[in-house]
């Protein structure tokens, strides 16, 4: 099975974690697409009914075009349930997120949800994190200042990123910082912690304790993991 058919597999499992009535926050990427379009198709074929939130404009406008419901963040108490992408997760299932620059979104959402799934291929899962590029959302003044001192903390090449038209804007207005550490991030929440200290810091790609099921696609199918201290445990 080639990646792009298992990532649309793995998007299309973590549906069933999904019924009517639920408050969904739906996440960023090219895997979690695949499941934005199942719960488009569960709502078309099935008479599902639920309300989305969503991480990025890019999800908001693909949500809007399959006729998903979308709500905002603000108007209800809590979420059911965000099911997002990851660049990375490790043993204990904490991530680096951010590779579409849509951490921070990502991370507020995750925040008001009652459980994360995760929807990733078998490129995705390792045993330190960091090997992934890890993504900064850092404020624009001063962002080489940032930078700066982001290289400082965690003694690495850290480089503003960069797109066709110039440094890359957030849907939040600010830049990313990439922070190659390489496969180090051994402690990421003390790492978390220690690049937050610093003012020009707005969020970083460091999901810690946050994620519940991963759904792992590769050549032999979609394997769903379970995080044992989670909040979906066996
Ligand atoms: C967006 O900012 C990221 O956190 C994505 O969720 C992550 O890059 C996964 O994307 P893919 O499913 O396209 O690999």
């Amino acid at each position: 099975m080639d990646v792009e058919e298992a990532k649309r597999l793995a998007g299309i499992a973590a549906c069933d974690h999904v019924s009517s009535g639920m408050r969904i926050g739906l996440g960023t990427g090219s895997t979690v697409h695949h499941t934005i379009v199942e719960l488009a198709r569960r709502q078309d074929e099935e008479g599902l009914e639920v309300v989305g939130v969503p991480t990025s404009e890019a999800t908001a406008a693909l949500a809007r075009t399959l006729g998903i419901p979308l709500v905002d963040l603000d108007d209800v108490p809590s979420l059911d349930l965000v099911i997002d992408g990851a660049d990375e997760f490790d043993p204990s299932f904490h991530l680096i997120k951010g590779g579409g620059a849509a951490l921070l979104r990502e991370k507020v959402v995750a925040q008001a949800s009652r459980a994360m799934v995760v929807v990733a291929d078998d490129r995705k899962q390792v045993d330190v994190l960091g090997a992934f590029p890890l993504p900064i959302e850092v404020t624009p003044f001063a962002a080489h200042t940032t930078v700066r001192a982001i290289a400082e903390v965690l003694g690495c090449e850290v480089r503003l990123r960069e797109g066709s038209d110039g440094l890359v804007v957030t849907d939040n207005g600010n830049h990313i910082a990439d922070a190659f550490t390489g496969p180090r991030i051994t402690d990421p929440q003390e790492s978390e912690r220690s690049l937050l200290q610093l003012a020009g810091v707005v969020q970083v790609g460091l999901f810690v304790g946050m994620c519940d099921v991963v759904y792992l696609a590769g050549s032999n199918g979609v394997e769903r993991l379970v995080n044992a201290n989670g909040r979906m445990g066996n």
